[in-house]
């Protein structure tokens, strides 16, 4: 099968996914109360594994065209059978390309193709429709899964979860609301399911490394794409559309991108940060671009552990994503994409490694999705999600301000609330705010 939509290295074999399987159910489990219950088998979870699950997708750009695949290649007994973006030509060329993929598994007539801004509720007044990939622009997500969750659907949303701290108290309702019903929330921290990071975690655990004293974590690469207005575009349109450059909308690059390198570290200290001093500026960025193109945060975590973290998108600047755990007795490295994990010891002799596969993670997570609600042990993981989110935007916070933020202010007393009120295709929008450390209030 080819797999048009995204560049993913490896497809994954049976006997990687279900050995990654069975441990991702162990850590699904800590976070989710899912696992235990995967294996018990009663006639009700036999009659459940045998009824199709239908699947809507909104979303249907790079990454929600890429989450499907990886649903439809790894699940049996599901079907794609709606789907929502802003264009509908998006829907389109996304139907064409899984319809070629999954013959079989793909199911969406005309009348359920839904386009632009009430395409999502379109999608959730559908009773047909069990699960819903929710794959946009970040700025939407917490309000989008909230009303999921309210619906009654399944969930799998995309990372990062929130983009401030009103997403994140939304996320957290969410989060409650889905246990209360019964219903899953899977989110796109594909990591969380990758072999050499769940290996990495169980080391530190044992003692591989000694005391965990701090860790540094990296996301610097080259650049990120820009989709210049047109001009019959609103400002509400050209921001949607170009969503990365937009921080309503994408958190920047500490949120949209090293996320994944934030919540491997609150997974490593066990919890979230107590605060985040940092900065970074903007030096390449298109004019109207909101994002910075470079932010370096220090992260306290309890028990005085500093985790030194830096992102960065600057053309031209040497690519490195890494985390790098240091330990009382050894140092993880815990490779980010498909490059393993490995433990030195003092001496630097190397005593530990594992490989993983980050394709094989991407399936996971759709594998497990499916697999808790058919069982009905619904995993429900999004609290844990908003947490990583949240530290990218407690990082971000510090340095657009130059303050010290601590994690209590942020998650609890921030007023910060970027999503603009009462939003609609046509809507002007401020003008691009840049963030000025000393002048950008922190509120
Ligand atoms: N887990 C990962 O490794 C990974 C990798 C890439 C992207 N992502 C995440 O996936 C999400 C999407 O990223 P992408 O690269 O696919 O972006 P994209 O721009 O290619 O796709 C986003 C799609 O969502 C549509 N959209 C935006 N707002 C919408 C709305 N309100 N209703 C319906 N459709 C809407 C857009 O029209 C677009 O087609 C982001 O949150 C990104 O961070 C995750």
């Amino acid at each position: 099968m080819t797999t048009p939509l995204r560049s993913i290295d490896r497809i994954a074999g049976s006997s990687t996914a279900e050995a990654l399987s069975r441990r991702s159910f162990v850590s699904a489990a800590a976070v989710g109360g899912a696992a235990a219950g995967l294996m018990v088998h009663s006639s009700l979870a036999a009659a459940e594994e045998s009824r199709e699950l239908r699947l809507a997708l909104v979303g249907c750009g790079g990454r929600g065209s890429g989450a499907i695949n990886d649903s439809l290649t790894i699940n049996q007994g599901v079907k794609l059978v709606a789907a929502a973006d802003l264009y509908e030509s998006r829907c389109a060329t996304m139907r064409r390309a899984i319809s070629e993929a999954h013959p079989g598994k793909v199911d969406i007539d005309d009348s359920r193709m839904y386009s632009g801004l009430d395409g999502f509720k379109r999608v959730l007044d559908d009773p047909t429709v069990d699960v819903v990939l929710i794959t946009t622009s970040p700025g939407f997500r917490p309000r989008y899964v909230r009303a999921a969750v309210e619906a009654g659907k399944h969930v799998f949303a995309e990372k990062p979860a929130c983009v401030d701290p009103a997403g994140y108290r939304i996320c957290l309702e969410a989060h409650d609301a889905a246990v209360a019903k019964g219903t899953a929330i899977v989110g796109g921290t594909q990591y969380r399911r990758q072999a050499n990071y769940i290996g990495a975690v169980e080391q530190i655990r044992q003692g591989a490394i000694g005391d965990v004293i701090g860790a540094t974590s990296r996301y610097c690469s080259s650049g990120i794409w820009y989709r210049p207005r047109q001009e019959d575009m609103s400002d509400a349109e050209y921001q949607m559309n170009n969503w990365m450059h937009f921080i309503w909308l994408s958190g920047d690059q500490i949120a949209e991108q090293a996320v994944h390198n934030l919540d491997t570290m609150n997974w490593v200290m066990g919890g979230n940060p107590l605060s985040a001093f940092g900065s970074g500026g903007r030096f390449t960025r298109p004019a109207d671009s909101e994002m910075w193109d470079s932010v370096s945060v220090d992260y306290e975590y309890p028990g005085n552990r500093i985790v030194s973290f830096e992102c960065r998108q600057i053309p031209g600047a040497a690519s490195e994503n890494s985390n790098v755990v240091y330990g009382s007795k050894g140092t993880c490295f815990i490779g980010s994409m498909s490059s393993g994990s490995r433990i030195v010891d003092r001496d630097g002799k190397q005593t530990w490694d594992m490989a993983g596969s980050i394709a094989d993670a991407y399936k996971q997570e759709h594998k497990d999705l499916i697999d808790s609600i058919r069982v009905g042990k619904p995993i429900v993981e999004l609290r844990q999600m908003a947490d990583s989110s949240m530290v990218a935007v407690l990082g971000r916070m510090a340095a657009y301000t130059g303050q010290r933020v601590t994690w209590d202010f942020a998650t609890k007393e921030s007023k910060l609330d970027l999503f603009p009120e009462n939003l609609t295709w046509e809507s002007s929008l401020p003008k691009p705010q840049h963030a000025i450390p000393g002048k950008t209030k922190l509120i």
